[in-house]
């Protein structure tokens, strides 16, 4: 299927939608991206909303990342034959067709038994490179089998062992991912306050740890850890998946790290290797020196640091001190990117590729694979039509001189 990703000009897709509403049908998804947020949040649970669409704190940065795009304003050109336009690009050597890959999200299975693999099928329909989370409800290899050859990355969390942290990126090559995203942000989680008011979090009954509980030296660990006699149980978790849970909860992050261990990364793979999380121009200056191949500039979707700075707002210094410190490494950006022109504007900054998260988490808590399929070609059509009406046929006319 991935061989042949669908081809639709969004001058096509815009058509096809108002004649499909002429023969009596009701969009899929909401294209306004709020009543998308809505919308799926009359579908989740209280737990899933409170976990997907809340953020740290306040929310502060969760709205910040959004309005912030408001101040960069596109400035349009005309007369300039946009015809034939082409939005595609290329990333450590594979074409896609937009400037666009999904984000990892952890624990899709909160809005869709499906999860990651409504996901996978969504994405490889597109073409769209789908960034596999380390926290997924499925197993790299479960979400990778209906993949076919469609591009794929895997997102790591850095784990407390190393032997982990090698074999999940063993798993991930074997799994035909073409890159790792090492998510940097995260080494605890972030003062969820939504999710501390519901006293609830994923983890703790077993979503979310598939990559965990499907690997070998995970559950090698598992198997030689003592749980003592009177081993804590808990209501609605049997006391297997319990004991993954404390393995977990053990063995999941590594606040310790500094740029010194990306050598071990480095040492384990071939695999280009982004840095997902970095906000401030001296880290990105930094990936360069610890040689890294890319960079996600991030703040988690507002997640993490209650108060941080807009994604939008961070990338273009980030972007100038890494091209100051002498490379042209991809520099991709999340957590805001809501709307085609968001992504013109990321590229605008400097950005090469997009990373989209919650929006395609709200098409499937909607519609399943469907929804996520729809908000994503929604997503690519809107960047289409913006990149057009603003006097670009590619992605090389797209630049600072694009916006005031
Ligand atoms: C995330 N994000 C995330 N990032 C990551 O590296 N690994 C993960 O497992 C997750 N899990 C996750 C779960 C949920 C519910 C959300 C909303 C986000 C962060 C994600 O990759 C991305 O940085 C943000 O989603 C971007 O913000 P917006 O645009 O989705 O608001
Ligand atoms: C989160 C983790 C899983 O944001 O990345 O919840």
């Amino acid at each position: 299927m991935s061989n042949n990703p669908i081809k639709l000009s969004a001058p096509a897709r815009q058509g096809e939608i108002y004649i499909k509403g002429m023969m009596g049908a009701k969009p899929i998804v909401p294209f306004d991206p709020k009543k998308l947020e809505a919308l799926a949040k009359e579908k989740m649970t209280a737990k899933a909303g409170g976990y997907i669409i809340g953020g740290a704190g306040t929310d502060d940065t969760v709205r910040e990342n959004v309005d912030a795009f408001a101040k960069y304003r596109i400035y349009p050109r005309m007369l300039r034959d946009v015809s034939v336009r082409d939005t595609s690009t290329e990333l450590f050597g594979v074409k896609i067709p937009s400037p666009i890959l999904t984000c990892p999200i952890g624990v899709l299975e909160m809005v869709h038994e499906e999860a990651d693999k409504a996901v996978g099928r969504a994405t490889s329909k597109l073409g769209i490179p789908m960034i596999i989370s380390n926290q997924a409800s499925y197993s790299m290899e479960e979400i990778t089998a209906d993949m076919g050859d469609s591009p794929r990355w895997f997102q790591l969390y850095w784990s407390k062992s190393n032997d982990l942290v090698k074999s999940l990126v063993q798993r991930a090559e074997r799994c035909r991912c073409t890159a790792i995203a090492v998510t940097l942000d995260t080494t605890v989680l972030g003062w969820r306050v939504q999710d501390l008011d519901l006293m609830h979090l994923p983890f703790l009954s077993g979503q979310g740890i598939a990559q965990y509980t499907s690997d070998p030296v995970f559950r090698e660990v598992v198997a030689n850890m003592d749980f003592g006699a009177d081993a804590m149980q808990v209501p609605n978790v049997d006391a297997e998946t319990f004991k993954m849970v404390q393995a977990f909860t053990g063995i999941y992050s590594r606040p310790s790290l500094t740029w010194e261990d990306l050598a071990y990364l480095r040492s384990v793979t071939d695999l280009p290797i982004l840095l997902k999380g970095i906000l401030h121009p001296e880290d990105g200056a930094l990936a360069v020196k610890y040689g890294m191949d890319g960079i996600i500039v991030s703040n988690h979707g507002g997640r993490q640091v209650d108060g941080a700075i807009a994604a939008i707002d961070a990338l273009p210094k980030v972007v100038e001190a890494v091209r100051k410190a002498g490379s042209d490494m991809p520099i991709l950006m999340d957590s805001g990117i809501r709307t085609g022109a968001d992504v013109f504007k990321a590229l605008a900054l400097g950005a090469k590729a997009v990373c989209v998260g919650r929006p395609y988490a709200y098409g499937l808590a909607i519609a399943g694979q469907q929804g996520v399929e729809e908000v994503l070609a929604n997503l690519m059509a809107e960047f289409e039509f913006t990149m057009a009406l603003a006097g670009c046929k590619d992605l090389g006319e797209i630049g600072k001189e694009s916006l005031v």
